[in-house]
């Protein structure tokens, strides 16, 4: 980010940003605007608010995930009092880790993964195991074979969550099959033998599919309750800037959840809550999720145009075909580091166009970390960027050496 800033004719495909031209500024203003035109609900949006978040905006937002999930009016309302707004999504996942870790337990990912949750796991002295991934998402047979060696060295007790990037994940684009959803929680369950193995449901990107709608969540094939944590957010949907997000959570973590949460802040911004619950009400949100949806298809393809423009036919290049979301997962040929100390990084910056390393996305368990990947991200680039950052990219990998000339 620095080096963007640093740089203003570098084309950043590295940045996670939503797009910019695409925020909601006329819904906010509407919006803000009926909240504070009616004093009643203008006072009650700047008050405070309590820990768990708006009843009223949860009742909405569990109405919502009916629909969404084709359960029936009511099938989950025994929910609303396990579901908890929060300061994005990131916050959820912070409390959780909290709750819930202790120094050497383990967490299991998909590998590649959305690398600042494994920052804060790791922060907690926890283990973050990688499980290999295809493009159906976390394999569940590898996944099985992890929890099998991991029971043999009697390190199964200290396995306490499975994360998964459900939805269009960051950083590969790529969705969780819908017919590996109900198993992954089958197979939760079956592993947990001494106490409960979470599966952490981060659906960030749920709602931004280019193609319909999405499979239902893992979250809804967990019938009783008890085994996934369901992180949601209105950042990627809607605004960042308004950070609010929430959660579901088993009833067993709810309480451990709810005090951290008072402790941290006794409650997520209200205000931002009541715009949110404002223009999900009007109906603006859901149209400008449906406009999002076309800003991002389109946006893939342009970028996707231009990398098999530019590197198509190379040998050893090749991406992600993302149904949604925001990121692309690029793959060099294995001799070409992307690190930050590698060729590919400095030819990039000479050719002012940046990307992730993909080896930040990888867990250094099991090992060994691929160095041949980076992740991009077409939200904050317009097109005509995204068609030169293709271009450049091309011309640093070019510059790598004539192996991919
Ligand atoms: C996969 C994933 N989860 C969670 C987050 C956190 O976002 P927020 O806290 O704004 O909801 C992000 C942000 O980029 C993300 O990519």
């Amino acid at each position: 980010m620095k080096c963007a800033l640093d740089n203003p004719g570098l084309i950043s495909l590295a940045a996670g940003f939503v797009d910019p031209a695409s925020l909601p500024i006329d819904p906010t203003r509407r919006a803000v605007d009926a909240l504070l035109s009616d004093p009643a609900r203008g006072r009650k949006a700047l008050q405070y608010g309590t820990t768990i978040g708006d009843r009223s905006l949860r009742e909405r937002l569990v109405r919502r995930l009916e629909q969404e999930e084709d359960a029936l009016p009511g099938q989950f309302a025994h929910v609303i009092d396990r579901t908890v707004m929060t300061n994005g999504s990131q916050q959820l996942l912070y409390l959780v880790a909290e709750a819930l870790l202790d120094p050497g337990d383990i967490v299991l990912v998909e590998s590649p993964t959305y690398f600042v949750f494994m920052g804060l796991i790791e922060a907690r002295g926890a283990r973050v195991i990688g499980i290999e991934t295809d493009d159906g998402g976390l394999s569940l047979p590898s996944l099985e074979e992890t929890l099998l060696q991991l029971d043999e060295a009697g390190d199964l007790p200290r396995v306490k969550l499975i994360y998964t990037v459900s939805e269009h994940g960051n950083p590969t684009g790529l969705s969780l099959a819908g017919d590996r959803r109900a198993p992954l929680v089958e197979l939760a369950n079956r592993w947990s033998k001494s106490h409960q193995i979470y599966v952490l449901e981060d659906a960030a990107y749920r709602g931004l599919s280019f193609t319909g709608r999405e499979p239902s969540s893992v979250w809804r094939h967990d019938e009783d309750g008890r085994c996934v944590i369901l992180a949601r957010t209105f950042s990627k949907s809607f605004s960042p800037g308004l950070k609010t997000g929430f959660g579901i959570l088993p009833e067993a973590l709810l309480d451990s959840v709810l005090n951290l949460k008072g402790d941290h802040d006794f409650g997520s911004n209200n205000f931002a809550q009541n715009v949110l619950e404002q223009v999900i009400a009007d109906g603006s949100y859901d149209a400008q999720v449906a406009w999002l949806r076309e800003v991002y298809r389109s946006k893939c393809e342009v970028l996707l145009g231009a990398l098999e423009e530019h590197l198509g036919g190379v040998e050893g290049v090749s991406w992600t075909t993302p149904k949604g979301g925001l990121y692309i997962w690029l793959t060099v040929p294995e001799w070409l580091d992307t690190g930050k100390d590698g060729p590919l990084f400095s030819k990039a910056l000479e050719h002012e166009v940046l990307y992730v390393p993909g080896s930040y996305a990888f867990p250094d368990e099991p090992g060994p970390v691929p160095t041949n990947h980076a992740r991009l991200c077409f939200g904050v680039p317009n097109e005509e960027q995204l068609r030169e950052g293709a271009r450049r990219l091309a011309e640093a990998l070019a510059a790598c050496g004539e192996r991919v000339a």
